[in-house]
């Protein structure tokens, strides 16, 4: 292959609120190459690509063009070494017209206007595109914007183009349009980044294709006409779970005892015993409602028992007050329920902090103070304590509960579903929190319905069926086609 127009090496990129978005990528784009960057949402993809184009600055690593390496300050730059870039909403000023929009784009890339027609003609004979130069461009389908976006782009002599998941508006039509407007760019010599999680466009338009997965490179330059679908799907989702190394020292005392329970909610739950210790987590595992809100209950102290016992830190049976006063702590599985969204983010901090310290707290000097630590220690953006919980991000939200029961030093964390419906950073981030208190000595009962999860950060699995434990295993047995086995009531055994 010819030698890469641009190359970006070992690129890292933590964002201020700590989201490591981008860890060590480097990827190469080459002249009349189309190059499918493919991912989730929230791999990194974009990201990677205003790196490239200038807007944002990586945390790391280096940006090689022609071979030299080069450091754009802005767009500006990119622009006038031959980058463009196309989102996926097309940034031109909504109230000028399309002439105006790519004059103004001249100017930036620093060609003089008069050269206007003569490359807009050029550049409509690579893609086919035509331009309603008089149109006012908030009058324009979103289509023609991106036209219009890629048509300034080749005018002004880019020759890189990234295109950032560019179907996702189209119709049929459109994209059928598009694909021939690439087709004109590898022709001419053009590299193209094409930014997408769909597959059918990789085997429609890649010449190569690399995939990106929670911030890194996982495959790099395959031919797609040598992957097979299911193995870009999987590479792009992941493996099933693979065992993590064993990392802690032997867990300590019992942190959480239960013993000949019995808790009638939606199921009759049923558990002979259970055992959390010092510095170990203990996943439960299984379907939802298979007796995990009953489990929960019961050990956090809110839904009655039939009889037995839970022991939390030497409390028998405690209640919710008794639960966070022996030094328990409870991350619920919906946050939205857990917080008063309407409330101010301090205000929800001194709810959650209520049943362990009491009244006190509610004092605003004192309310500001938690906040800050809070907010720091557990990287939470707010715009201020006073503004309602319901402006904050989902991941926000999650942090803001999380760091609530984390600040308070607990000794047993009961943490359900702690990483449902949050972006990928965020998981890492939380997941990341609670292993940490694991290694620190906390002992945690991880109810999760996530088996990549529960694989992930446990020592021990319990997996539960139809309000019983079906099993426990050990780190080092479990696998998901046990633990699949047991979440669907095969016993132990079955099938092995
Ligand atoms: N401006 C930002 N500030 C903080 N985090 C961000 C920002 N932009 C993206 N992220 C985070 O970085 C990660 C990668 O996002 P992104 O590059 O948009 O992924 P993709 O384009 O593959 O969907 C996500 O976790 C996302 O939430
Ligand atoms: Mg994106």
């Amino acid at each position: 292959m010819d030698r890469p127009v641009v190359e970006l090496r070992d690129i890292v990129k933590v964002y201020p609120d700590g989201v490591r978005a981008l860890d060590g990528v480097s990827l190469r784009l080459y002249p009349g190459k189309v190059h499918a960057i493919l991912g989730e949402n929230g791999a990194g993809k974009t990201t990677l690509m205003r790196i490239l184009y200038g807007e944002i600055r990586p945390t790391g690593g280096e940006i090689i063009l022609d071979g030299r390496p080069v450091r754009f300050h802005s767009t500006s730059d990119a622009i006038r070494s031959g980058i463009a870039m196309v989102y996926q909403h097309p940034r031109l000023v909504p109230t000028l017209t399309v002439r105006d929009n790519m004059v103004l784009y001249f100017d930036t890339a620093g060609i003089p206007a008069g050269e206007l027609g003569e490359r807009l003609e050029r550049a409509r004979s690579i893609t086919g595109f035509e331009a309603p130069l008089d149109e006012v461009v908030e009058s324009l389908p979103v289509g023609v914007r991106q036209r219009v976006d890629i048509l300034r782009s080749i005018a002004a002599g880019a020759r890189v183009l990234i295109l950032d998941e560019p179907t996702t508006n189209l119709s049929p039509a459109e994209v059928e349009g598009l694909m021939a407007a690439v087709e004109g760019m590898k022709r001419e010599g053009i590299a193209v980044a094409f930014i997408t999680h769909r597959l059918p466009e990789v085997y429609r338009i890649a010449d190569l294709v690399s995939v990106l997965r929670r911030g890194r490179l996982v495959a790099s330059e395959l031919d797609p006409r040598r992957v097979g679908v299911e193995e870009l799907a999987r590479l792009m989702v992941g493996e099933l779970p693979r065992a993590p190394a064993p990392r802690r020292p032997r867990p300590g005392r019992p942190v959480l005892r239960v013993e000949g329970l019995r808790v009638r909610g939606r199921v009759l739950l049923e558990v002979d015993t259970l055992e959390v210790r010092e510095g170990e987590i203990l996943g439960v595992a299984g379907v939802e409602g298979n007796g995990q809100d009953e489990l929960v209950g019961a050990v956090v102290g809110y839904a009655p028992r039939e009889s037995g016992v839970v022991e939390v830190l030497g409390t028998r049976n405690p209640g919710p007050r008794e639960f966070y006063a022996a030094g328990g702590a409870f991350i619920p599985g919906d946050r939205t329920k857990a917080l008063a969204l309407a409330m101010s983010v301090a205000e929800n901090l001194a709810f959650l902090r209520y049943a362990h310290a009491g009244p006190a707290l509610l004092t605003p000097g004192r309310l500001v103070h938690l906040y800050r630590e809070v907010a720091e220690a557990y990287r939470v953006v707010a715009e201020s304590p006073w503004a309602p919980a319901s402006s904050l991000s989902g991941g926000n939200q999650q942090k803001l509960l999380v760091g609530s029961q984390l600040h308070m030093r607990p000794r047993l964390l009961v943490a359900v579903n702690p990483t449902r419906g949050l972006d990928i950073a965020t998981t890492a981030y939380v997941r990341g929190l609670i292993r940490g208190l694991a290694e620190r000595g906390v002992g945690v009962l991880l109810v999760s319905t996530d088996l990549d999860e529960i694989l992930e950060l446990s020592d021990r699995i319990a997996v539960l069926f139809n309000g019983r434990i079906a099993g426990v295993l050990e780190r080092g047995q479990a696998s998901p086609e046990v633990i699949g086995r047991l979440m669907g009531g095969a016993g132990w055994q079955a099938g092995a």
